[in-house]
């Protein structure tokens, strides 16, 4: 049986991936309104795994007796100035989120929830992958600047993103 206190704090974290899909989903409607069709589809992959972390904390609530409540997720940014601005939102966004797990890692020591632990573990090791992800990508987009050229490639590159759902996860 799951502690109330690291209950409310798991169901706050469905909010946070959640509300995580649903601003990587309105950032692959934003590419799709520039025609960048390989970012679009970039991000709607990045909205697809966001709602797998969510189903994971979920199912993990679940199977320890607890209770999921969920929450009103905020509207999303609609706009972004260019490619490199979303970028940027998405490695803060993933900072945010990784301080988020940490801080949920931390409850579970200190409240010594071994089984939350090793299901935060998995969390803590995604997150370093999705920070390298959103910086490599920032970093390419600094490099091709004002490019239409290498933006146009970058695009198809993207393009050959696809979704597959992390090993060992049923949702
Ligand atoms: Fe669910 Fe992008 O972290």
């Amino acid at each position: 049986m799951m502690k109330a206190r690291m209950n409310e704090a798991l169901n706050r974290q469905i909010n946070e991936e959640a509300f995580s899909s649903y601003l990587y989903l309105s950032m692959s409607a934003w590419f799709e309104s520039q025609n960048l069709k390989g970012f679009a589809n970039w991000m709607k992959v990045q909205a697809q795994e966001e709602a797998v972390h969510a189903k994971i904390f979920f199912n993990h609530i679940v199977e320890r007796g607890g209770r999921v409540k969920l929450e009103a997720i905020a509207a999303p940014k609609t706009e972004w100035a260019s490619p490199l601005e979303a970028f940027k939102d998405t490695l803060e966004h993933e900072k945010h989120i990784t301080a988020c797990i940490h801080g949920l890692m931390d409850l579970a020591v200190e409240e010594k929830d071994h089984a939350a632990a090793i299901a935060l573990q998995w969390f803590v090791s995604e997150q370093v992958e999705e920070e390298a992800n959103a910086e490599e990508l920032l970093a390419k987009l600094e490099m091709i600047g004002d490019s239409k050229n290498g933006l146009f490639m970058l695009d198809k590159e993207l393009a050959a993103r696809v979704f597959r759902m992390p090993a060992g996860v049923t949702v």
